[in-house]
């Protein structure tokens, strides 16, 4: 099967030496790329910026900002079997960018923030896709009932729900997995790299029974 896969975070430009961006390190997406390679899938990571080397035999697309990475997404979805939006994609972005760095004058200052595009929903919306959706929904309070408002609202096969503050910059995370069928898996906290292989294990297993009820 061929995963396609985002990871890290965005970077949004305020001027030429300034961006809006989290601390997302990109370390679960790489993770599941490597996890899906060893288990002999074809993947695509699509990868913001992050100090992780990209995974050897993996087609690497290095982007920057969402809207880079909604293109390159939307580019190859369709020929994917399973997309996995693991990226923290910023939900704002400058309405303006500067073409030149904005010198410091006032005391105080603000910039107008516009919200980025859903890259996830933009695909739980294309109608009758071949690909299995899964999303991530990093929390820090209400887990279950956020991430499964997200896999609704968003129109996803799985939503992987975390908590933030445990996952943010470490190397071992705790799941809630929800699927689309109201099944909840739970998985106590464990290295990124072993929830990986369980995680793509239960993405082509999922993505095998929907092609088999399809036929
Ligand atoms: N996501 C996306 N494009 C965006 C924002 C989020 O594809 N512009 C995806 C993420 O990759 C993840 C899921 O949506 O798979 C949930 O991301 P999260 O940041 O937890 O949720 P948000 O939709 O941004 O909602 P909120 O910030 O309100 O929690």
């Amino acid at each position: 099967m061929t995963f396609l896969i985002t990871a890290g975070p965005t970077r949004e430009a305020i001027d030429p030496v300034r961006y809006i961006s989290n601390r997302s390190s990109g370390k679960m997406g790489y993770a599941i790329a490597e996890a899906a390679l060893n288990a002999g899938h074809d993947v695509i990571l699509v990868s913001g910026p992050v100090n992780l080397p990209p995974p050897r035999n993996s087609k690497f697309i290095s982007v920057s900002t969402s809207d880079e990475m909604f293109d390159a997404v939307h580019q190859y979805a369709n020929s994917s079997d399973i997309c996995v939006l693991c990226a923290a994609v910023a939900d704002y972005k400058p309405a303006q960018v500067s073409q030149v760095k904005i010198k410091k004058s006032a005391d105080e200052f603000s910039i107008e923030l516009v919200r980025t595009r859903d890259i996830l929903k933009s695909l739980g919306d294309q109608p009758a896709h071949k690909f299995l959706l899964v999303g991530f929904a990093a929390e820090t309070d209400e887990l279950e009932a956020n991430a499964r408002k997200k896999l609704r609202e968003k129109n996803c096969d799985i939503i992987v729900g975390n908590d933030a503050r445990v996952a943010m910059e470490s190397d071992e995370n705790e799941l809630l997995i929800l699927f689309r069928d109201g099944e909840t898996k739970r998985i106590s906290r464990a290295p990124k790299k072993n929830l990986a292989c369980e995680l793509v294990k239960i993405f082509s297993n999922s993505q095998q029974k929907s092609l088999t009820k399809k036929m």
